[in-house]
């Protein structure tokens, strides 16, 4: 069964159906594959559930993910387009460097600043990706911003969509100084535009995607555990989504905290609410229903957005975690088969593929634009480019040897995190 030899082009009603029962065929070969490997738990005492590249499984399911997901398109394109997974690749010298700077983008947050912050290397900023087969085009900014006149983007979704969207606008910003028009009263949704070009761009703060009540600060101290309505989403952004041509939708990391569960206003179950006597029904579980759901909307509204479903970051802290002394010290990227991505991030990406499978060919029927932004394996590959320690502002300035938390999960910016970029505009120029 290979797409490329037999490109549906054109498409006759004929050639739509048995598309249809391809897509089908593969659903059912996804199915299988997925349950291979499902039999994990969410106890992660448990043995590793490595899938190593060669073995038949990942062949299975790199198939799969190409031919439904981020090439799906492919199928009604050219046949002289040549066939590229922009997300398998590697990171590659860049002399130039990035084109933006602390001193040149009054976007960075402080956290991110690890330039203004003093990290003293810079070769992580002389990096670039590249796919395997093919050329990806540097970000051509006035290019971009031509194709995005009169047109809104949101970011939704945690801290690292905020960082991508920093990257985004500091990026822009080298063309058209993007003025912010809008802040929610904690800072944490925003809106701006690019007046040379009326485009707006959005951040959306909405971590679990779902309707959430949420009982921490902003150091991460909480006062009682979250409340997660796995049925109902977060207003926040589907009150907003008949604005937006374009959305990165993202979650991940905040279902790994404790929660309890509710639907239909009854408590379900819970995760890590030790203590309680609650089901535990695991953070992969929410995850899923969660991501079920803002795909089912985005299925299901009448308003057509072109929506990428963006997959998880991994973090790099070696020898702990955040609150217990973990470090991230690399200083260049890992190249294939150096890394594994961890236990935890295998399980929510594989509900980010699982749920995408899911949805693509319900998209496809439907006229919906969706596509799967899949940076995790390219993130993976650079864990030396995290703030550390430059979080703060000079930690080292009073005491060569002082205690400070790193940060190994955002991105220093300028960064790897620019390259998202590229990628995001080379998937909106081949469509
Ligand atoms: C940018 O970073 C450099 C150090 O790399 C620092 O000297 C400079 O003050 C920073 N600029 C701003 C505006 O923070
Ligand atoms: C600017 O773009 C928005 C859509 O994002 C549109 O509604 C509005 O009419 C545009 N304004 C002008 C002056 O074209
Ligand atoms: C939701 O709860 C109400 C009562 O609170 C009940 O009448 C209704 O049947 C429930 N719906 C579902 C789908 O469970
Ligand atoms: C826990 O809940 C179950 C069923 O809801 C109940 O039978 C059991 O007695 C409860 N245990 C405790 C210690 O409250
Ligand atoms: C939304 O779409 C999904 C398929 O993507 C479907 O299963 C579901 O029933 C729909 N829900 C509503 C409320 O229309
Ligand atoms: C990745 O996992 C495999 C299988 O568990 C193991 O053989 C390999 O050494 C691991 N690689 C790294 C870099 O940890």
């Amino acid at each position: 069964m290979n797409w490329d030899s037999n490109p549906l082009k054109p498409i006759s009603f004929y050639k739509q159906n048995s598309f249809v029962i391809k897509l089908l065929i593969l659903f059912l070969l996804f199915g299988l594959t997925i349950r291979l490997f499902s039999s994990y738990s969410v106890d992660f005492s448990s043995p590793v559930f490595e899938i190593q590249p060669s073995s038949p499984e990942t062949d299975l399911l790199t198939f799969d993910k190409g031919s439904l997901t981020s090439n799906s398109t492919n199928l009604i394109r050219d046949e002289a387009k040549p066939k590229c997974d922009l997300f398998k690749g590697e990171w590659i010298p860049n002399p130039s460097g990035p084109v933006y700077n602390n001193n040149s983008c009054p976007f960075i947050e402080l956290p991110q600043n690890c330039m203004t912050n003093g990290r003293p290397d810079s070769d992580y900023l002389y990096w670039r990706w590249s796919p395997l087969d093919c050329k990806l085009p540097k970000f051509n900014p006035e290019k971009f911003l031509d194709l995005m006149r009169n047109k809104y983007w949101a970011f939704i979704g945690d801290s690292i969509s905020r960082n991508h969207a920093q990257s985004f606008l500091c990026t822009l910003s080298q063309v058209d100084q993007a003025k912010e028009i809008y802040h929610d009263e904690e800072y944490k949704s925003k809106t701006w535009v690019f007046p040379l070009y009326n485009f707006t761009v959005a951040v959306i703060w909405s971590p679990y995607l779902v309707k959430a009540e949420i009982f921490e600060d902003d150091d991460g101290v909480s006062t009682s555990e979250t409340i997660l309505h796995l049925d109902k989403l977060d207003e926040k952004w589907t009150s907003r989504y008949n604005n937006f041509d374009y959305a990165i939708i993202a979650g991940g990391k905040w279902f790994l905290k404790t929660a309890i569960y509710f639907e239909n206003n009854t408590i379900q179950g819970c995760h890590y609410c030790h203590g309680r006597n609650l089901t535990e029904l695991g953070f992969d579980h929410a995850y899923r229903k969660a991501l079920e759901l803002v795909l089912n909307f985005v299925m299901n509204s009448s308003h057509k957005a072109q929506v990428f479903l963006r997959t998880i970051t991994p973090d790099h802290f070696e020898n702990g975690e955040w609150h217990n002394g973990g470090t991230c010290n690399r200083r260049v990227p890992f190249k294939e088969g150096e890394v594994n991505i961890t236990d935890i991030d295998r399980i929510l990406y594989e509900v980010e593929l699982q749920e995408f499978d899911k949805a693509v060919g319900v998209a496809l029927v439907k006229g919906v634009s969706l596509k799967l932004f899949d940076t995790t394996r390219l993130s993976l590959l650079r864990p030396d480019g995290h703030p550390g320690p430059y979080r703060q502002s000079h930690p080292f300035a009073k005491d060569k040897n002082a205690k400070v938390q790193f940060d190994c999960l955002h991105w220093c910016l300028p960064g790897p995190i620019d390259s998202w970029n590229d990628l995001v505009m080379d998937i909106l120029m081949n469509d």
